[in-house]
């Protein structure tokens, strides 16, 4: 892409004024502001890709393989037994949902749609948006939070009794889309998302970059970015690791993404969709 060489060889120097001591300030930090800024015209901006994204979400209902809410296709043969059989429960928790993309693609095979974002503007922008579509906040509400955080941060005890309620547990899908190269640490938040799986049979997803070359350092974003993409091996790891490696799958999405500034070249950078079951 470019040339790198006028540019500073790390992201983290001291300019935004926090201590050095934990890495996690960075990422947290760079991200919050950053996605608070953007959290206004996120959905205006990214519209394409983002009606893009969903599509291909949607194409892969199978694939992700929850016991979607819908899909009993028996109903008629059952006539009025089965209108008065209740929709199957199933619930999304929607980590770092941003304005809620993987959840406004999954509403329709969900029952309930739990968000969680670092940016308390993205959290806003999702629930005015879930409102306005007039859903009630148990169908579908965001939360600000940090589930990622490692237990020597200062924030870790608060955050961790914030959602330590069951209404933060037990859920059939947990889902990361394009957040995963913002996080300090990936591995962690697969582990964190698995614990609050249904043992045996919740799933994770991860939706993210395939590996890439380095943004250019005069990108808005490229402070928030600390991974430069996961190959199939890396992923499978992670999943793995976090005891949902069970039924592992990967594929690449056929959305590719295209941006430019107007200070910064065109990137672009293709996605993967990773899915495993947990395992116990
Ligand atoms: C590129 S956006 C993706 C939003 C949405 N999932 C989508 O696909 O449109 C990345 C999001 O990750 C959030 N984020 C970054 N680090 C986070 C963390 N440690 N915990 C929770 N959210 C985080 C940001 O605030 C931002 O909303």
């Amino acid at each position: 892409m470019s040339d790198h060489s006028h540019s500073h060889s790390h992201n983290h120097d001291h300019s935004h004024g926090h201590s050095h001591g934990h890495s996690h300030k960075h990422g947290e930090s760079q991200n919050r502001e950053y996605f608070n800024q953007q959290a206004s015209t996120y959905d205006s901006k990214h519209e394409k890709t983002l009606d893009q994204l969903i599509e291909e979400i949607r194409k892969r209902i199978d694939f992700i393989g929850v016991e979607w809410a819908d899909e009993d296709s028996s109903d008629e043969e059952e006539g009025e037994k089965a209108e008065k059989k209740e929709k199957r429960e199933v619930r999304l928790l929607d980590y770092a949902c941003g304005t809620g993309l993987v959840s406004r693609a999954l509403a329709p095979y969900t029952t309930q749609c739990v968000g969680i974002d670092l940016s308390e503007n993205m959290v806003a922008t999702y629930n005015a948006r879930a409102a306005n579509q007039g859903l009630t906040p148990q169908e579908m509400l965001a939360h600000q939070g940090n589930l990622c955080l490692p237990p020597t941060a200062p924030s870790y005890q608060t955050q961790t009794s914030l959602f330590s309620s069951p209404d933060f547990f037990n859920f059939d899908l947990a889902a990361i889309c394009l957040g995963f190269h913002h996080f300090d640490d990936p591995a962690l938040a697969a582990q964190r998302l698995a614990e609050r799986l249904k043992p045996s049979s919740g799933v994770l997803m991860i939706l993210d970059f395939l590996p890439h070359e380095k943004m250019d350092s005069a990108h808005p974003a490229s402070d928030t970015v600390i991974h430069h993409g996961f190959s199939k091996e890396q992923i499978q790891k992670i999943f793995e690791e976090a005891g949902v490696g069970k039924d592992f799958g990967f594929q690449e999405l056929a959305v590719v993404f295209n941006r430019a500034t107007e200070t910064t070249p065109e990137f672009k950078r293709r996605i993967f969709v990773a899915r495993g079951t947990r395992s116990e």
